[in-house]
């Protein structure tokens, strides 16, 4: 199962990452939660495959280490969401559908 593209109204927000909001719950390391609003990536679903660090035309994404998470160690974090121009390549390519991208 993908992300939740209600995660908007039906998570709380817990706190915020590299300019970006975090939805819970969050348990470190185990449960991350869903980084971003704009291009928001479920930290509990990726599994590090990367296909959407390569496909984005303007580099929203950067690895974010995550020791101890039982899916993956490291995450496609959208530290740079705001420069997105909708494309949706990264949503497209995500092999476990983990991304949802709204524009504002
Ligand atoms: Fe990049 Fe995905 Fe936006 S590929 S431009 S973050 S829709
Ligand atoms: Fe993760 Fe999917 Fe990107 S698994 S690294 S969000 S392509
Ligand atoms: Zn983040």
């Amino acid at each position: 199962m993908g992300i939740d593209p209600n995660f908007r109204t039906s998570r709380p927000v817990v706190g915020d990452h590299s300019g970006h909001k975090v939805y819970g719950p969050v348990e470190t390391p185990s449960k991350l939660g869903i980084h971003g609003t704009i291009v928001a990536v479920d930290f509990d679903i990726c599994n590090a495959d990367g296909s959407c660090i390569t496909a984005c035309p303007v580099a929203v994404f950067q690895w974010f280490d995550t020791p101890g998470h039982p899916v993956s160690e490291k995450k496609a974090d959208p530290v740079n969401e705001q420069a997105c121009i909708f494309c949706m390549a990264c949503v497209n390519v995500c092999p476990v559908a983990a991304i949802d991208v709204k524009p504002p």
